[in-house]
């Protein structure tokens, strides 16, 4: 099962949106919510380094601040062979809104490696918090 088009597509011009004067290293993220919006992420870098944005993240903070609390299936997509995966901070974050949403990472040829957030994070920190 390979990703939606929809936001394979979405992810790829995110990609495109990617900030990365520094590493070169371009990530895109696509979500789908709950109610069915999608919404992209880029990862955006910084000439302090810490400060940099990875491209779930963004993803994430632009679907909280649309009011949004759950996704479904979220697309990261890079050129890397194979696919890039989230890193430790963004699977926590991703964590932090929907456990059991399926997670597509894609690159450029178009392989597909198809998991979930709970698969990438066993035992995700939670203060469980009500709202
Ligand atoms: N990056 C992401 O966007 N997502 C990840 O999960 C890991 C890394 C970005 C951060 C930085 O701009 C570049 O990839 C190289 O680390």
């Amino acid at each position: 099962m390979g990703a939606p088009r929809e936001l394979l597509d979405a992810a790829r011009e995110a990609f495109a949106n990617a900030y990365v004067p520094y590493s070169k290293f371009r990530v895109g993220a696509a979500l789908r919510t709950r109610s069915g919006t999608v919404i992209k992420g880029a990862n955006v870098e910084n000439s302090s380094f810490g400060l940099t944005r990875c491209a779930e993240q963004s993803a994430i903070q632009a679907m909280a601040t649309m009011g949004e609390r759950e996704f479904d299936e979220i697309v990261v997509y890079t050129d890397s062979d194979p696919p890039a995966s989230p890193c430790g901070a963004c699977r926590q974050v991703l964590a932090e809104f929907s456990p059991t949403a399926v997670v597509h990472l894609v690159n450029s040829e178009g392989d597909t490696v198809t998991t979930t957030v709970a698969d990438l994070l066993p035992g995700a920190f939670s203060l469980e918090p009500s709202a």
